[in-house]
This record gives C-alpha cells, sequence and structure tokens, in this order.
C-alpha cells in the first residue's frame, strides 16, 4: 500500500509570540529533538517513506538544514512553503502533485502522539484503503478543538469545528488518514467564517458520504500539542520523564529507521559519530551496540 505522508509545519503559532516572531514552532526543541522529530517518527511507525513537510517561506532553509531529504532516516523528505496559514485542508492542495494518485497521511507538525498501541491503532488506519480514519482523544476543554460525537453504537454522528456547547468530550486529534478522493475535496471546500479552508468540513464530508472511521486513543495514551507556552514546556517534561524513567527514546528516527530496516548499520555508525558529544549520539550508539 503506497500512502504518502505530510507534514503541516507552517503557520505563524501566534500563541508562542515572541519566540516564534524569529523562530518556527515546530523546529523549537521538546527536550532532547526538535518538535518535528515526533510528528516524523509517527509516519515512519507508520510505515510512510515518502514524506513532504510544508513550511513558511521564511524557515524553509531552516528545515532543509535540519532535515535534508531524508536519507539518513532511510526516508525521503520533500518541501513545500505556504506563504499565509490558509487551513489545515491547504495541505492537500499544496502538495496535489506530490500526492499524485496515492492515498496520503496528514499530521500537524506540533502533535506528539506516545503510548503503548501506537502502532496497532495507526497501521490498520495506514492499510485501509478507501474512506478516511481519523483518531478522537477524550479532552478536559473540548471547545479548543474540533469534536466529534457518537451514537450508542460508537458511530461517528457529529463533528464540530471548536463548539461553543461541545457535544461530547472527544478531539478530533492532528492525525488523519485519507484516500485520494481527498484532494477533489479540500479543493471543493469554502473558507469558514475565520477564513481558513477546515480539515473538520472534509471530515464531514467523508462522514456524509458513510467513509468515515473513527479510532480512540483513549486513556492511557498520550496526546499533546505544543501551541502554547505551558504546553510546550510540559511537552518537554513529559519526554524527559519516559526518557529518563526507561532509558529508551521517544521519537529517535534513527532507531525507527534501523528497526524498520530502512538504515544500514553504517548509516547509524555515522549519525552515532556525528552526534558523539550528545546524549542523543549516546543512545544511538547503545543501539548499535546492544540492538535496543
Ligand atoms: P495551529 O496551532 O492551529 O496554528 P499555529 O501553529 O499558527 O498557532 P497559533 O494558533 O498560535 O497562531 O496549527 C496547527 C498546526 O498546523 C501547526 O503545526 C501549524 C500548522 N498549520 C499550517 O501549517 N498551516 C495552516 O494554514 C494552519 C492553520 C496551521
Amino acid at each position: 500500500m503506497n500512502r504518502k505522508g505530510v507534514i503541516l509545519a507552517g503557520g505563524l503559532g501566534t500563541r508562542l509570540y515572541p519566540i516564534t516572531l524569529g523562530n518556527t514552532k515546530q523546529l523549537l526543541p521538546v527536550y532532547d529533538k526538535p518538535m518535528i522529530y515526533y510528528p516524523i517518527s509517527v509516519l515512519m511507525l507508520s510505515l510512510i517513506r515518502e514524506i513532504a513537510v510544508i513550511c513558511s517561506p521564511k524557515f524553509l532553509d531552516q528545515y532543509k538544514s535540519l532535515l535534508g531529504d531524508g536519507s539518513q532516516f532511510g526516508i525521503s523528505i520533500v518541501y513545500f512553503t505556504q506563504a499565509e496559514p490558509k487551513g489545515l485542508a491547504d495541505a492537500f492542495i499544496i502538495t496535489e502533485k506530490f500526492i499524485g494518485d496515492k492515498n496520503v497521511c496528514l499530521i500537524l507538525g506540533d502533535n506528539i502522539f506516545y503510548g503503548q498501541g501506537l502502532e496497532s491503532k495507526i497501521l490498520p488506519a495506514h492499510k485501509r484503503s478507501s474512506g478516511a480514519t481519523i483518531f478522537s482523544y477524550p479532552v478536559r476543554e473540548p471547545s479548543r478543538f474540533g469534536v466529534v460525537d457518537f451514537d450508542k453504537n460508537g458511530n461517528p454522528i457529529s463533528i464540530e469545528e471548536k463548539p461553543s456547547s461541545p457535544k461530547s468530550n472527544f478531539a478530533v486529534t492532528g492525525l488523519y488518514y485519507y484516500d485520494n478522493k481527498v484532494i477533489q475535496i479540500a479543493k471543493s471546500l469554502k473558507p469558514s467564517k475565520r477564513g481558513e479552508i477546515e480539515i473538520t468540513d472534509i471530515n464531514l464530508e467523508y462522514l456524509n458520504r458513510g467513509l468515515l472511521h473513527v479510532e480512540d486513543f483513549g486513556r492511557g495514551f498520550a496526546w499533546l500539542d505544543m501551541g502554547t507556552h505551558d504546553s510546550l514546556l510540559e511537552a518537554s517534561q513529559f519526554i524527559q520523564a519516559i526518557e529518563k524513567q526507561q532509558g529508551l527514546k521517544v521519537a529517535c528516527l534513527e532507531e525507527i529507521a534501523f528497526k524498520n530496516k530502512w538504515i544500514t548499520v553504517k548509516k547509524l555508525l555515522e549519525a552515532s559519530n556525528k552526534y558523539s558529544n550528545s546524549e542523543y549520539g549516546d543512545y544511538i550508539l547503545k543501539i548499535l551496540n546492544k540492538g535496543i
């Protein structure tokens, strides 16, 4: 199954001002690695190897110098720019040629997904060749998110964008699997009141067609979006706590690539030499020596 991956890493990051006046949110550190490593890791765990990064033109060079062509992770990365934030659904219009006739997975560049069972949730979504799969997650303040409501059999019946009176406490997370029809659906959308073309409208279209699957990540799983000063700090603390406790890294891209057999021992050695002064490099060396 051939599915392309798209990471949306544009936007203005206004809730992080003044930090994001001279920097892009998705390259900020989240404990020991840049934020964008986390969504890349989810795509790699989904076995997606062809990835497009959408960023603001101002930061294109920074993304390229960090990630290059992706070959160090056994993947291919290409870049697209979005001059201004026109909405999440714009991702499919910008990358139309890149997606071609394939299916696609979109992930937001400022989202972390972590927990046992991640792969068992995302691999079936990846393998589903038609329709859409989105993921819900219980949250305390649903009115900040797209909110999905279910009937008594657990089937989705409504999705509302940032409702003032949410019908449930299930937020739609920033990870979406679509068939190729998403491009035409995105192109047919009219901007919402806030002037954006909304991913919620795409999801509603799949819901109306009876082709929307909603999987719940549920309790015991962590979904973090790092849009505010507090959530950015908390995400770093969360990753630090897990990594210190387990001695295992979250979103070490070289490790995932090696386990997927996408890079050789030689590539792993190159990375560990390059990062030999950092704890990240030590970790890669441990993978080489012990095969963690
Ligand atoms: P948001 O958090 O909704 O927007 P933002 O990152 O610009 O932040 P703020 O609300 O503080 O101004 O975006 C979620 C993710 O999607 C984030 O990674 C930025 C990205 N994004 C785009 O790349 N293009 C867009 O048009 C929009 C709306 C978001």
